[in-house]
């Protein structure tokens, strides 16, 4: 294999899957005590896609995903020299997504691993795979970000409920010496208990009612929101500087679809037109590690992106808590 070892890698396919059931803002209403005015107000959220248990797993989400982006890339998947599936909810532990993803799209010469990062999975995955494609060891990657996040709702806490959903999505990246790419990413673990989720298999533990609840989704929204809104233009305004471009040069921040609200925020604090900044949380809720990708097949298929190159920044945040941005063509 020929590489430029100042290769990084262009998204030359993408792909996504949504489940066909959906539930609405009056659906939720009938499970727990709210509104579909208090969630649209609150959140941006209309409806979200939700796994049938007889179907969809992680896997087979992140196999559809994975196998539309590399028909959309148009190679041949023996061209794959690396596949990444970031997953918080993956049905299996082992073997690995990636494997399961590899064997389902006959990428036979790639190396695979899973990755968990919360809700910023895609954005971690895709900067290791430019790292990978970067220091040359291989020249195309597949990255699917996967989740069956309402398997780990707690259906009587309306503070979490009502936010998330299930998808997944994927991109195909392939070696150019003309791209331009920069990443940053940053973690705050002492910052970490505003977001919670055990694992049900722990040895000695009883199987207590607290010790079911925390096997769900627990969180302190508003200290998760504040973290968002401070830390997402922080980032994002470090990153501009680091490559020297203005946020006015930028053509679409893509953000992690959590809540329209922080969004909106992002947006005002670079002082950028919220038209910007791309959103499908009223259709999808939050699809963590699979969000991004998830918008970025609907951009490409409504032709927001595709056709010439567009500037756009990608930047997620999550559980951890753990954040990251970069800056890249598309
Ligand atoms: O990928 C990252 C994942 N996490 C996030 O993105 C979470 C970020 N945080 C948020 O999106 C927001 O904090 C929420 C949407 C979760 C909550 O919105 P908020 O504006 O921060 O509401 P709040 O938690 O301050 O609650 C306000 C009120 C409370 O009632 P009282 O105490 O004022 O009487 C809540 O009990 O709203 C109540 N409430 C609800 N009411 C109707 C909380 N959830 C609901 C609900 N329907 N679903």
């Amino acid at each position: 294999m020929n590489v430029d070892t100042t290769s990084y890698g262009r998204v030359i396919g993408i792909g996504s899957y949504l489940p066909e059931k959906t539930l609405t803002n009056d659906d939720m209403a009938k499970i727990v005590e709210t509104s579909d005015e208090w969630i649209t107000e609150r959140t941006g959220i209309k409806e979200r896609h939700i796994s049938d248990p007889d179907k969809d797993t992680s896997e087979s989400m992140a196999v559809e995903a994975a196998k539309r982006a590399v028909a959309d890339a148009g190679i041949d998947p023996k061209e794959i020299g690396l596949v990444i599936v970031a997953s918080t909810t993956p049905n299996v532990l082992f073997p690995v997504l990636s494997a399961s993803v590899q064997a389902a799209v006959d990428a036979d010469n790639a190396m695979c691993f899973d990755v968990n990062a919360a809700c910023p999975g895609f954005v971690t995955a895709f900067v290791t795979a430019q790292n990978y494609i970067r220091s040359g060891m291989v020249n195309c990657a597949l990255v699917v970000g996967t989740e069956n996040l309402t398997n780990y709702i707690n259906w009587e806490d309306r503070g979490t409920c009502i936010l998330f959903g299930d998808g997944a999505g994927a991109v195909v990246l392939k070696a150019e010496t003309d791209i331009e790419y920069t990443a940053l990413m940053r973690a705050a673990g002492k910052r970490g208990e505003c977001m919670h989720c055990e694992s049900y298999m722990q040895k000695g533990k009883e199987k207590t009612e607290e010790f079911l609840k925390s096997n769900y989704i627990n969180m302190d929204g508003q200290a998760v929101f504040k973290f968002a809104v401070t830390e997402v233009p922080r980032i994002i305004e470090d990153l501009l500087a680091k490559t020297g471009t203005s946020a006015d040069e930028i053509d679409y921040f893509i953000l992690h679809q959590a809540n329209r609200r922080i969004i909106e925020s992002v947006a005002k604090r670079l002082k950028q037109p919220i038209e910007k900044f791309p959103m499908n949380i009223e259709k999808t809720a939050n699809t963590s590690s699979a969000s991004i990708p998830i918008l970025l097949d609907e951009m490409k298929k409504d032709g927001r992106i595709g056709e010439g190159k567009k500037k756009v920044v990608m930047s997620s945040f999550g559980a951890g808590l753990l954040w990251g941005a970069f800056e890249t063509e598309i």
